[in-house]
């Protein structure tokens, strides 16, 4: 079964052909990143202005690529929430004019649970159940991940997502959006030492995250050196390395007390901080002293992209879940379970 998976929930405007839920024969992403940098964050209006300028664009290439045309498609997967309602609205509008037109289903995802599915797109070796974190500009969640389709929500960010609180950092460091690849890059340079910024909720016997406590704590520090003349390149490079540590060591703790208490050896992570270098890297120092398994999606998979739409679409048609022509964008979505134990 060939689903076209269609992606505009923030600022990609992304499309996907994948063959049976697994093959993924192609895998198109504009990003509109360039755009927004010059307003230092995402600007919802124009976000959906461009995916009305590029999603034809975008979802021709994507069959050519493939090298197929729209009558080989069996069914189209598209992004209902969360995100911004405007971006979504487009994806969706495409989907059902897609779908009305050509007679196929209409299979709409949610696109926190999809970033998990990327993992599992990527890695056939990954066993359920597993602990989920999701990491991305709008969302932090670890999330209790029994079986496909059935979630159990253990945490969440209370304030700023962690991709949100790397965004803010940069701009509070004069660095350009988005903030997450550039304090990364940084970081290499720096010192993670350099200040031991707050650990919010760290051990607060949640699994919540907060991150906005510890951007305040980077403004203050910046503001003084500012005001003393003294933010250097150097001071940059290890402030970003010590917030970086800050942000990496409480999901990466988080997300081992999890483990435990669900008792589980997989953690899963996805969304966009989960290409960060230093998340990485100390996820698998960590989890190999706690005999845990972590699993990342190939760099192309962890941001947003319409092939981890498509995929979890093919295992929804599967167990028989697809959408009405009537379904409606939703900013809130929430992951939510699908599918009853023991229906596989
Ligand atoms: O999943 P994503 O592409 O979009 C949303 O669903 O939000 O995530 C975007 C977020 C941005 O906040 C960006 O700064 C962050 O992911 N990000 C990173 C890195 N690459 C992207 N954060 C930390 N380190 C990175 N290397
Ligand atoms: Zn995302």
């Amino acid at each position: 079964m060939r689903i076209l998976g269609i992606e505009t929930s923030c600022d990609e405007t992304s499309a996907a052909v994948v063959e049976d839920g697994k093959k993924i024969l192609s895998n198109i992403i504009l990003s509109q990143a360039d755009i927004h940098k010059e307003y230092g964050g995402v600007v919802p209006e124009i976000a959906s202005r461009h995916h009305i300028e590029n999603i034809m664009f975008v979802i021709d290439a994507s069959l050519k690529e493939a090298n197929l045309k729209l009558k080989d498609i069996d069914a189209v997967a598209v992004t209902q929430g969360p995100g911004l309602m405007g971006a979504l609205m487009v994806g969706l509008s495409a989907a059902k004019a897609i779908s009305m037109a050509k007679g196929i289903k209409i299979i709409a995802v949610n696109h926190i649970e999809a970033h998990l599915y990327a993992n599992i797109l990527d890695n056939k070796l990954i066993k359920y159940p597993f602990i989920g974190l999701v990491v991305s500009g709008a969302h932090s969640s670890l999330i209790y991940v029994e079986e496909l389709g059935k979630y159990e929500i253990l945490g969440h960010t209370i304030d700023d997502a962690a991709g949100e609180s790397f965004d803010k950092v940069a701009k509070i460091l004069g660095l350009p959006y988005p903030g997450g690849p550039v304090i990364d890059k940084l970081s290499k340079e720096g010192d993670k030492d350099y200040v031991v910024f707050p650990r919010p909720c760290m051990h607060d016997g949640t699994l919540n995250f907060s991150f906005s406590g510890l951007k305040t704590a980077v403004l203050y520090h910046v503001n003084k050196l500012k005001n003393k003349g003294e933010l250097t390149h150097k001071e940059v490079r290890d402030i970003s390395a010590s917030f970086q540590e800050a942000v990496c060591d409480v999901l990466v703790k988080k997300s081992l007390e999890a483990a435990n208490i669900k008792n589980v050896n997989n953690i899963v992570v996805g969304g966009g901080v989960s290409l960060n270098s230093r998340l990485r890297e100390k996820f698998l120092l960590e989890a190999v002293e706690q005999d845990k398994f972590v699993y990342f999606p190939s760099p192309k998979l962890c941001m947003d992209n319409a092939a981890m739409i498509a995929g979890l679409a093919f295992e929804k048609n599967n167990h028989g879940f697809y959408s009405e022509l009537d379904i409606d964008a939703n900013p809130s979505l929430q992951i939510q379970s699908w599918m009853e134990k023991g229906s596989i």
